[in-house]
């Protein structure tokens, strides 16, 4: 009897035991499967965060593919396009012509704002027409040697036709030839679109822009301040320039309009970058300007002071091959360092 009372006293005892055993078995699991999902968790996270960053690869790809495919068919379209714009550029000249002479036989004035009007809206048309122009061009430029001062009076006649009321135009240009190489019609686009975009800027603030052109001497180039710290070119390629050539061309467009801020400095040359409505500015004018200085082995630098102002540099590599400018040079090159 004894002997089984005892050995059901065991049982309870053994069973107590392996109660306990299993009691911290379940802990020991429970604390094992909170690990498990700790990590099952932390494992989790870091599969979202690698997905969305592959998420915005794949999207960075995609937008660089778009705009591939966009550049694409617009050089296999270009010659469609260069068509289009010379079937399109013909009769806008000749509405230009017609409104210009209209102008000239003093008509009643509300005819007058009328035929200014035609004239306005026909330049802004011709406008766009050149800048895809300029994009179809691309493979055909055709450089020559030429006077960049004359291409700038000639282009100041076609700014001062766009000029908005309560704006002055202050032009301070060079007396004497200034040669470089290049295409005269996308330079001229160049000065068309820093002109542009100083009226724009000006219709929030300020009334005056100045257009001047220079030569200037390696030493003003180089010294601190004098040109824009912000440019299109690679520092690289700018170095390069500055060893290569002793005198340059400096062309600047000077407005007292709001200014840019320094945060947009360094994005003004990006294709598509814009402050403007989406009707009024595409982002294009500044990268197609960089573009096209760029072909030129020149450089497209800016100032700017948010308040006070804006200025552009266009500085050309000048060709002086008879040594003509030295005298002026000389005389100029004091005056030249404000
Ligand atoms: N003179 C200026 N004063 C103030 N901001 C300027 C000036 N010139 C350019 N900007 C700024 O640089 C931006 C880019 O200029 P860009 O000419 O490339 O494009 P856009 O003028 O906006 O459009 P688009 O030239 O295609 O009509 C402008 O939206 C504006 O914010
Ligand atoms: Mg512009």
């Amino acid at each position: 009897m004894s002997h089984t009372l005892n050995t059901v006293e065991d049982l309870e005892q053994e069973n107590i035991k392996l109660l306990e055993e299993l009691e911290v078995s379940y802990q020991n699991l429970e604390l094992v499967v909170e690990q498990a999902s700790k990590e099952k968790e932390i494992a989790y996270r870091e599969l979202q965060d690698n997905f969305e960053a592959l998420q915005r690869s794949y999207e960075e790809i995609s937008n660089k593919e778009n705009l591939l495919v966009h550049l694409e068919k617009l050089s296999s379209i270009g010659q469609f396009i260069t068509e289009i714009i010379h079937e399109l550029k013909n009769p806008l000249t000749i509405i230009s012509a017609h409104a210009e002479m209209a102008l000239m036989m003093d008509p009643p004035a509300e005819l007058q704002e009328q035929l200014r009007q035609i004239s306005k809206q026909v330049m802004r048309l011709s406008g766009y027409l050149n800048r895809f122009r300029s994009m179809a061009y691309k493979s055909q430029e055709d450089f020559v040697l030429f006077d960049v001062n004359k291409n700038l009076i000639e282009s100041m006649s076609t700014i001062e036709m766009i000029i908005p009321k309560g704006i002055k135009l202050q032009k301070e240009i060079f007396e004497l030839p200034l040669m470089i190489k290049g295409d005269q019609y996308q330079i001229n686009q160049i000065f068309l679109n820093l002109a542009k975009n100083a009226f724009d800027a000006m219709k929030t603030n300020g009334n005056l822009l100045r257009v001047s052109s220079k030569v200037v001497l390696l030493d003003w180039v180089e010294t601190g301040g004098n040109v824009g710290k912000h440019y299109c070119l690679s520092p690289a390629k700018w170095n390069r320039l500055l060893t290569e050539h002793k005198q340059f061309v400096l062309i600047e467009f000077e407005d007292n309009g709001p200014g840019i801020d320094e945060e947009n400095l360094d994005n003004i040359f990006q294709a598509f970058f814009t402050t403007k409505d989406r009707d009024k500015g595409t982002g294009l004018g500044l990268s197609i300007s960089s573009d096209i200085v760029k072909r030129h082995d020149a450089n497209l630098a800016v100032l700017s002071q948010p308040g006070i102002g804006t200025r552009f540099q266009i500085i050309f590599p000048m060709i002086d091959k008879e040594n003509m400018y030295e005298d002026i040079i000389l005389r100029t090159s004091t005056m030249v360092g404000m």
